[in-house]
């Protein structure tokens, strides 16, 4: 069934007590969809949840489509006192989505201040690497996204985001990172934009990323130390945008947390997915076969993805952190193990224990240690529309490598993830399938860790 067509047509879910609404970052709340489409719950405490069909309702057509919602995935899981704020920056992005004056300063921005559009790289080496005896395979191309001022990704939406809070009149933004490029793309943005920053960081990501922590300095953040890794910096970082509505502006770096920040993050990363079109048609004259993109929370996956999720004929892969293996329980592959439930105020797949308590992530990526992922790839899961495949820490270092020697390009250890893939999909495809991989980020601050990690290397 198409993905537009199932999109909200399957079945949500209420909260039984209307208006108690999930503490974000503290509790998540366990549920099972089955193959009919039912959702049994088996949520401990006192948050329990009722499946609801959207035939047994007799609900609005408008009530049908509901925004923030993809199938039973997303929402507002968040408590009374947020929704009027939530609700504030709901209508200001869609203000923004259709403000001429905001769309020009945001593509000035694009390509003045972040250097897009990024160009699609024919990967040559790599290419002849993956050709069998006959000389026979798919081509690869890389999406630089690595190019971007900051590194990564993650300035396409720190300054659109960082932009509607000044229009929103909040001075202070608050941020959560993990591996630093989104907090070292938030800071520079908000220098620009003179905002006062204060960025929220795991203690240990801290002296893992130390490089990333000086550039957040740099540009005038207060960096945060928080007992814990990115899950609680994110819960951190809530708790103190919460604590102060008013002035500050809570800016998320990926695609999950409640409606509408999983839409705001997808929409200011959709431009990926929209360049590589266009440059595919003007390169090849055809849509790109395969599109390959890893996945912490999703928001690279999702801004090279959404493009094409109306093309059925092009593949889209997602690859998560398998950590030390699956069965290890050092992984963050949450949407290959993990369940439904409800976190940082949306409902998605999550790496919970069967009490519905989080559980720790763990990848080399720290970018993917998230035990949460976008509640629209969620979606994408269960309609099929999406494959999810897995890379381990080793297999990211050893692909790590491989892009550094063959094509003197060092991607970001999350990146390396989707590289990884490459190794099980080239074999598989027919001569001259264009597949294109998203290097999300550049990987100079994995240098040390990957020598770390591979000393013979050196
Ligand atoms: C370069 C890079 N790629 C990927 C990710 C994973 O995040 P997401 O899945 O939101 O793209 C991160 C997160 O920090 C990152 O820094």
């Amino acid at each position: 069934m198409a993905y537009a067509a199932i999109a909200y047509s399957t079945v949500f879910l209420v909260n039984k007590n209307k208006g108690m609404a999930l503490p974000m970052g503290q509790e998540s709340c366990k549920l099972s969809v089955c193959g009919s489409g039912n959702v049994s719950s088996s949520c401990r405490g006192k948050y329990s949840m009722q499946a609801v069909k959207v035939d047994d309702r007799v609900a609005p057509e408008k009530e049908k489509i509901r925004p923030g919602r993809f199938g039973p995935y997303g929402g507002n899981y968040v408590p009374e006192t947020l929704i009027s704020c939530l609700s504030k920056l709901e209508a200001e992005f869609n203000l923004v989505l259709t403000d001429d004056q905001f769309q020009a300063e945001l593509a000035t921005a694009l390509r003045d201040y972040v250097g897009r559009e990024t160009p699609l790289y024919f990967a040559e080496q790599l290419t002849s690497y993956y050709r069998d005896e006959n000389g026979e395979g798919p081509e690869i191309f890389l999406k630089r996204e690595d190019l971007n001022h900051g590194g990564a990704h993650k300035m396409n939406n720190a300054i659109a985001q960082a932009m509607i809070a000044k229009r929103l009149g909040r001075q202070q933004v608050k941020a959560a990172t993990g591996a630093g490029q989104h907090g070292v793309a938030t800071a520079a943005a908000c220098a620009k934009l003179s905002l006062d920053c204060t960025i929220f960081m795991g203690s240990s990501d801290i002296e893992k990323q130390s490089h990333n922590v000086l550039l957040m300095k740099l540009f005038g953040a207060q960096v945060v130390p928080v007992g814990g890794g990115f899950k609680d910096a994110s819960s951190q970082a809530i708790r103190e945008w919460v604590g102060d509505l008013e002035n500050s502006y809570y800016l998320t770096g990926t695609v999950v947390g409640p409606h509408p920040c999983p839409s705001m993050v997808r929409e200011f990363q959709s431009v990926i997915g929209k360049e590589i079109r266009k440059q595919a048609m003007e390169r090849w004259g055809r849509k790109p076969d395969v599109l390959v993109a890893c996945i912490g929370s999703g928001s690279n996956a999702l801004g090279m993805f959404h493009e094409f999720i109306g093309d059925e004929d092009v593949r889209l892969i997602g690859v998560e952190a398998a950590g030390f293996g699956l069965d290890s329980g050092k992984h963050a592959a949450t949407l290959v193990r993990g369940e439904v439930g409800v976190y940082h105020g949306s409902m998605s797949y999550l790496l919970q224990n069967s009490d519905g308590q989080i559980l720790k992530p763990h990848s080399i990526g720290i970018g993917l240690e998230y035990p949460g992922v976008g509640p629209e790839l969620s979606f994408l899961k269960d309609t099929g529309r999406a494959e999810f495949h897995t890379a381990t820490d080793q297999e990211a270092l050893n692909a790590y490598h491989r892009l550094c020697r063959l094509e003197g390009i060092i991607p970001a250890m999350e990146a390396a993830h989707a590289v990884v893939y490459l190794e099980k999909l080239c074999p598989s495809l027919p001569n001259g399938t264009k597949v294109v991989v998203n290097c999300s980020g550049r990987g100079d601050k994995d240098a040390s860790l990957f020598f770390n990690h591979m000393p013979a290397a050196s």
